[in-house]
């Protein structure tokens, strides 16, 4: 989970990080209050998920309340990068002389973690990366030893800090470390860290993003779930405890087992585009042991999905047998005939692997006119298209 930056701010305070005063405001109204009890000159800052802010013209200085009040409203509402900023940030502005960079973040390719320190910060570091490497220091950290003082002395040496800063930005660098691991998050990065004129180093940016596998030891993490922006399909597949990612197709997808379903998302992308370019409407992976309820609880939230045209359900026997699989999608249509949600859309099944013989003959004599039987992948992939294709010409309801 991605943080916006005043939460990342809150959580570097938390763990004794130089953050300036602030404030997150929803209003215009609500930045006045907030930059009447700041006082002076600040800075309105957009918060979305998505870096170049900045560039976007989604950071502005501003002259006292009124200012403030002008610049939230031009901000809010703005679009950066397809992100509809709601919410602005009001923090007091610092007297910048010198922009650092300073991250940790999981190294996946070489297995380790890593440190990304830079003199040459601020909203160019793509560039610098890009253009100038050797400006970038990149120090593999051992995720036992840490960030100790000797780590943070490599780490302020490797990439040339001044000497004037160096106690400032070891005693940062041990401080974002221990967020780092105490959080359990895999990303922190501070763009700027900046030196004031007066000598002061401060985090004025803050990008975190947590580990949702560690999710289960840090109860006040879902504090920080932005609820208005997780989509409410999600939220009830997760309420039933279902692995549902909503895409933003027309073929409901139904498999077992992630990699299986993965590979059906490919085959209808590939099959829908000759079908209007009908694409996968989700990911579901019911998983092993699919019974008839979690088929059915599967099922209700594919369909309740108002995009979906037709439906296809993968399976593939293992531990589960296709005859329980089929016997789980005939008492999944009754339950929710039973719930009153009647199915409508078409269903394609395929099933293959452990008794498939069983299975497709129980989904022979059920004959229910909604659900068709495609023995292949390939072959049920194009059907489920097919039918999608068609529900789009279809108006709704019919
Ligand atoms: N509190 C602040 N005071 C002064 N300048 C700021 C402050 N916060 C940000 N800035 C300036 O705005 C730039 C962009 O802000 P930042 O928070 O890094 O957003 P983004 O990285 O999304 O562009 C910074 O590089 C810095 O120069
Ligand atoms: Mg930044």
């Amino acid at each position: 989970m991605d943080l916006y930056e005043y939460q990342g701010r809150d959580m570097f305070e938390r763990h004794g990080l130089p953050v300036l005063a602030g404030g997150v405001a929803t209003t215009p109204e609500e930045a006045r209050a907030i930059a009447e009890r700041l006082g002076g000159r600040v800075v309105v800052k957009a918060q979305v998920k998505v870096g170049g802010r900045g560039k976007a013209g989604g950071v502005k200085l501003a002259e006292g309340a009124d200012e403030t009040v002008a610049r939230a409203t031009d901000i809010l509402g703005m679009d950066i990068k397809g992100h509809t900023v709601h919410k602005v940030m009001i923090t007091v502005t610092a007297d910048i002389a010198e922009e650092y960079y300073l991250s940790y973040l999981l190294d996946r390719a070489n297995r380790t973690f890593l440190c990304i320190a830079s003199v040459a910060g601020g909203m160019d570091i793509e560039q610098v990366a890009a253009e100038t490497p050797d400006r970038v220091a990149k120090i593999a950290i051992d995720p036992i030893a840490g960030v100790d003082e000797a780590k943070a002395r490599e780490i302020v040496t490797a990439a040339r800090f001044p000497a004037e800063v160096a106690d400032q930005v070891a005693d940062i660098a041990i401080k974002l470390w221990q967020t780092f691991v105490a959080e359990d998050a895999t990303l922190v990065e501070v763009n700027p860290l900046a030196k004031t004129a007066s000598g002061q180093v401060l985090c004025l940016d803050a990008k975190v993003t947590l580990d949702g596998n560690a999710a289960f030891r840090h109860p006040d993490h879902e504090a920080l779930v932005d609820q208005a922006s997780v989509d409410p399909l999600e939220q009830r597949a997760k309420e039933k405890d279902l692995n549902y990612v909503k895409l933003d197709g027309e073929v409901g997808i139904i498999g077992n087992g992630a990699g299986l379903v993965m590979s059906t998302l490919d085959v209808v992308a590939y099959a829908g585009e000759a079908h209007s370019g009908v694409k996968p409407a989700n990911f579901l992976d019911i998983g092993g042991g699919a019974s008839a309820a979690v088929m059915a609880n599967g099922l209700e939230i594919v369909l309740s999905d108002p995009s979906v045209k037709s439906v296809f359900v993968n399976v593939f026997g293992g531990i589960t047998a296709c005859d329980e699989v089929a016997n789980g999608i005939i008492q999944a249509l009754a339950l929710l005939e039973q719930r009153g949600e009647t199915v409508t859309k078409p269903l394609v099944v395929r099933l293959d692997g452990n008794n498939a013989e069983a299975g497709r003959a129980i989904l022979n004599d059920a004959a229910n006119p909604l659900v068709e039987r495609v023995d292949t992948m390939d072959g049920a992939a194009e059907r489920a298209a097919e039918l999608a294709a068609a529900g789009l010409s279809r108006p709704e309801g019919q």
